[in-house]
């Protein structure tokens, strides 16, 4: 790609950002933070799992960046008697011809919502986190691809909830996000109430498979200086040291953070990272990545004040 292409495709992703944000405020109020983190998911190829009590429009959010990207959608709901075959899908009998044929399950699209994963026992869970892991499922023995891109939107309810199954540790760490939404602002909640039974307006595509990549392959050339890799790779590390964690966070969340803070400078219209765009991913990229010590709970710390214990503890430092 040549440094005018890298320009032109800089240009449209951050219009392609305003556009998607406007889309979805149509029907989703909520932060704009969050709109582009789904944005950046998109263009890194990454997973997005989003945390929140019911009835915060998790679902409706999801529903809507679905429809503002002209991709095949499907969306799984997820419960306690789910099976793993009502993901993947199965061979059933043709009746006619008398052979088995595949009849494909609803993770063959490539945006799929997995509603409320964790109402589901972890058999199930994990077939999800499988073609999540490998872009493929197996069913039967037999190896199928899922179409590109494939992007998996969850959505969870906290564990402290009742009737919950808890996702384990190593397969959380396969989405790229995890996004915790809070409740609504008074103004907010206000315009929800402002718009109930309003027609739904209809949300436009913004973006189809052939942008998405040929913007993502222009967000990896963004630049990123020595020094913040060097921040990058010791605010992860702080996190292993941190007296509160039992388990920090691994290479592959340092590899996150790098990946995502391109797409973030990317989408802004910016050709290279600053520390601040690295900042404002912390969160989301390490706060499912870190486990607490068990006496740090009872002090009631939770992940994302560790986060800005070290957001604190380590400052950004030009000398390389
Ligand atoms: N921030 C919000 N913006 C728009 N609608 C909202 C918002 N919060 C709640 N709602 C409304 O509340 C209802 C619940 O939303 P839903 O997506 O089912 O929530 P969840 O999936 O988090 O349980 C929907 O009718 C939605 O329109
Ligand atoms: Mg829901």
């Amino acid at each position: 790609m040549t440094v005018e292409v890298y320009a032109d495709e800089r240009t449209r992703a951050s219009a392609v950002r305003q556009r998607l944000v406007q889309e979805i405020r149509k029907v989703y109020i909520g932060n704009t933070e969050t709109v582009d983190l789904l944005l950046i998911a998109l263009l890194a190829r990454g997973h997005v799992l989003l945390e929140g009590v019911p009835g915060i429009a998790k679902t409706t959010l999801i529903k809507t960046f679905a429809q503002t990207v002209g991709l095949s959608f499907s969306r799984i709901q997820f419960t306690p008697d789910l099976l793993p075959a009502d993901i993947t899908g199965t061979y059933v009998l043709n009746l006619r011809s008398n052979e088995f044929t595949l009849r494909r399950g609803p993770i063959f699209a490539n945006v799929v919502l997995g509603d409320e994963i964790n109402r589901a026992p972890a058999k199930t869970q994990s077939a999800l986190l499988e073609a999540m892991q490998e872009s493929q499922v197996t069913i039967e023995g037999d190896t199928q691809e899922l179409p590109q891109p494939f992007i998996v939107l969850a959505t969870q309810n906290p564990v402290e909830q009742e009737g919950v199954y808890v996702l384990p540790e190593a397969q959380v760490d396969r989405f790229l996000f995890k996004i915790v939404l809070g409740y609504p602002t008074f103004e907010q909640e206000r315009q929800v109430l402002g718009t109930y039974n309003t027609p739904l307006p209809d949300v436009s595509e913004v973006l189809d498979a052939d942008d998405i990549k040929r913007l993502s392959a222009a967000a990896e050339m963004t630049y990123i200086a020595p020094p913040i890799m060097d921040y990058i790779v010791r605010l992860v590390q702080h996190t292993r040291s941190h007296g509160a964690v039992l388990l920090g966070a691994s290479p592959r969340a340092s590899l996150a953070l790098m990946r995502c803070a391109k797409v973030c400078a990317f989408i802004a219209g910016r050709d290279h990272v600053l520390p601040d765009d690295v900042r404002s991913l912390v969160v989301a990229v390490l706060n499912h990545r870190i486990i607490l010590t068990p006496e740090a709970e009872l002090d009631q710390l939770g992940v994302i004040d560790v986060i800005n214990e070290c957001l604190a503890a380590v400052p950004y430092s030009h000398e390389a």
